[in-house]
């Protein structure tokens, strides 16, 4: 078997690759799609779980980046910049530095999880918190790119949605054929776009029979898709979709007709449940926006029998502040015998 050698070169001949001449990549893709058997049952269907926290940087947002600044680099570009709750500043310091390139991160003051953050840092992007939400830190980016040469590698770049895609192909290839449902948080709606994408790509060539239904899930206080209006002060625990207008909505919204599916909403509270229930049950760590794709399974329940993927999006050790926040705090004991066996008892 041939090791791995990353998704621009797997996915070649599916992948708009015009104008590349020196591939950026730190191998990532390749994610494991794991059989859930608690949820399973639970929900009465046959769940899979598509683990992108298991990317270089921790989430689906490396599939987008190694495009992405694939494309940059061969355009001639130095600098790229993006607005991020995290993980795409991530993905963008991490890939920017393998491509010799630097990079600029807009994100949220105070609303960023800690491991997202030390990730852009420690990479070595010049990282800039506003006082403002992310979808002002988008507008920023994106008029930034007006006043200096810089390219911007937000899902509004196509190549972004270009090399996400390739997640709808590695569940085809997994499972041998579309799943019936394909669950999935939204947050700026680039992914679920760029799922669809995959799959009706996959489908049109003969790959799959069948087309998945799109099921995307937004947090309640953060869901403009749901209500059909932006939301100015978006607020959730899931800090990675707390976006209140969406740059994707249209392609989103087109996914969602296309195939028949829905875009609803989860409250915090069944997201943080669905959270446990997956560490606990599947031994998944997921980070809590990820979790709102298995909380809306629960919570509107699915036809009997049939097969879903949930992409749990990013790691859960990226937020590990709301980890222990939502845990019991661990007892402390004398160090000895008598005290760890009266505490067990
Ligand atoms: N899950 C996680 C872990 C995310 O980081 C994001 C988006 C989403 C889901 C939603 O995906 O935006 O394509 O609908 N994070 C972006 C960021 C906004 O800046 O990292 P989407």
């Amino acid at each position: 078997m041939t090791p791995w050698r990353g998704l621009l070169h797997e996915y070649a001949d599916w992948l708009d690759l015009r104008g590349v001449t020196d591939v950026v990549t730190l191998l990532e893709g390749n994610t494991p799609l794991i059989h859930a058997p608690r949820l399973s049952e639970l929900v009465k269907a046959d769940v899979w779980l598509k683990l992108e926290g298991l990317n270089p940087t921790g989430s689906f947002k490396d599939r987008g980046m190694t495009m992405a600044i694939t494309k940059a680099k061969s355009a001639g570009a130095t600098t790229v910049v993006c607005g991020s709750t995290g993980n795409t500043s991530a993905a963008a310091a991490a890939f920017a530095a393998r491509a010799g390139m630097s990079c600029v991160v807009l994100v949220p003051q105070g609303k960023v999880a800690l491991g997202k953050l030390a990730q852009a840092i420690v990479y070595g992007a010049e990282v800039i918190q506003i006082r403002g939400n992310f979808d002002r830190a988008l507008t920023m980016a994106r008029e930034l790119t007006q006043h200096l040469p810089i390219t911007i590698v937000n899902s509004i770049n196509p190549d972004r949605i270009e090399g996400q895609k390739t997640g709808a192909f590695e569940v085809v290839d997994a499972l041998g054929d579309a799943p019936d449902i394909l669950s999935i948080p939204v947050g700026n709606a680039g992914n679920i776009s760029a799922y669809w994408r995959g799959f009706t790509q996959y489908h049109f060539a003969g790959v799959s029979s069948i087309l998945p239904k799109m099921w995307g899930f937004q947090a309640a206080g953060a869901a403009p898709i749901v209500l059909g209006h932006r939301v100015d002060e978006p607020e959730t625990i899931a800090t990675a979709i707390r976006i209140g207008n969406p740059a994707s909505w249209v392609p989103a919204l087109e996914a969602v007709d296309e195939s028949h599916g829905a875009i609803r909403a989860v409250t915090d509270d069944e997201l943080l449940a669905a959270y446990s229930f997956l560490a606990r049950n599947e031994s998944v760590f997921c980070e809590p926006a990820s979790a709102a794709s298995v909380a809306g399974l629960i919570k509107f329940g699915v036809p009997a029998g049939s097969r879903v993927v949930c992409v749990l999006t990013g790691n859960g050790l990226k937020d590990p502040d709301t980890a222990v926040s939502q845990s019991v705090t661990p007892v402390v004991i004398e160090a000895t015998m008598d005290d760890l066996l009266r505490h067990l008892q």
